[in-house]
């Protein structure tokens, strides 16, 4: 498995050209990628590459492999975003933000003229939701919110860390909902969207123009 996503990154990689503008992802696969990325700066295969990430555990990363990183305004639109996924349905929609980075992730990933998803095989599924949905909510508004996606049935979880409740680059709180097997995955996304205090869910429905996908025997690419 970890094979196999230094495989996709380096795939994505190679869709890296000397002077882009770059959004870096955020996750054990995105990784990867800013670990190759800052190997080929360091041995001069690229330059001129501006980046910009997707939450501080990214750009803590880069600034060890001395990649120049600068805010978002200041390099887009993007020429690329690279990142991974939690889950990647056969439309190429995503669930992200598992690892809690989601809201920067979709700012970011949207700025992005090309935004590649990196990923093993273990990603792909038939229809969105094996899994749950991150949803980021403010403070002041996550019991209320708790207790209405109860309401809702959707099984609503507040993501802990250390046995701490986790809390976003952004300074928000993440409920992890389950999306319902027989409910459409869009239709539960907008109910969810309806409520104040929700300021985003991990359901990429748009975003991605491409993916690559690594698995046992070689490398398949999903494009929109
Ligand atoms: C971070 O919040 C997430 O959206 C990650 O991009 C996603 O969880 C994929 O992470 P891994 O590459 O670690 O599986």
């Amino acid at each position: 498995m970890q094979q196999q996503k230094i495989e996709a990154a380096r795939a994505a990689l190679a869709a890296v050209r000397s002077g882009m503008t770059l959004g870096l992802g955020t996750g054990t696969t995105a990784f990867e990628f800013v670990k190759l990325l800052g190997e080929a700066l360091r041995e001069g295969k690229l330059r001129d590459i501006r980046c910009t990430c997707t939450s501080e555990k990214t750009e803590q990363q880069a600034r060890e492999e001395n990649i120049p990183t600068f805010p978002l305004a200041d390099v887009s639109p993007l020429d690329l975003a690279v990142d991974g996924a939690d889950e990647i349905d056969p439309q190429l929609r995503l669930i992200k933000g598992r690892g809690g980075a989601l809201l920067r992730e979709k700012i970011v990933e949207q700025q992005a003229r090309r935004f590649i998803v990196i990923a093993d095989d273990s990603k792909l599924v038939d229809r969105l939701g094996e899994g749950v949905l991150p949803v980021e909510v403010t403070p002041f508004a996550v019991d209320v919110l708790t207790k209405k996606f109860a309401d809702m049935r959707l099984q609503p979880v507040l993501r802990l860390r250390d046995g701490q409740v986790r809390i976003t680059d952004e300074g928000h709180r993440i409920v992890d909902v389950k999306v319902p097997w027989s409910a459409d995955i869009a239709d539960v996304v907008a109910r969810i969207r309806e409520h104040a205090g929700v300021v985003e869910t991990g359901f990429f429905e748009k975003e991605a123009t491409e993916a690559i996908i690594a698995t046992m025997t070689g490398l398949r690419r999903m494009t929109r």
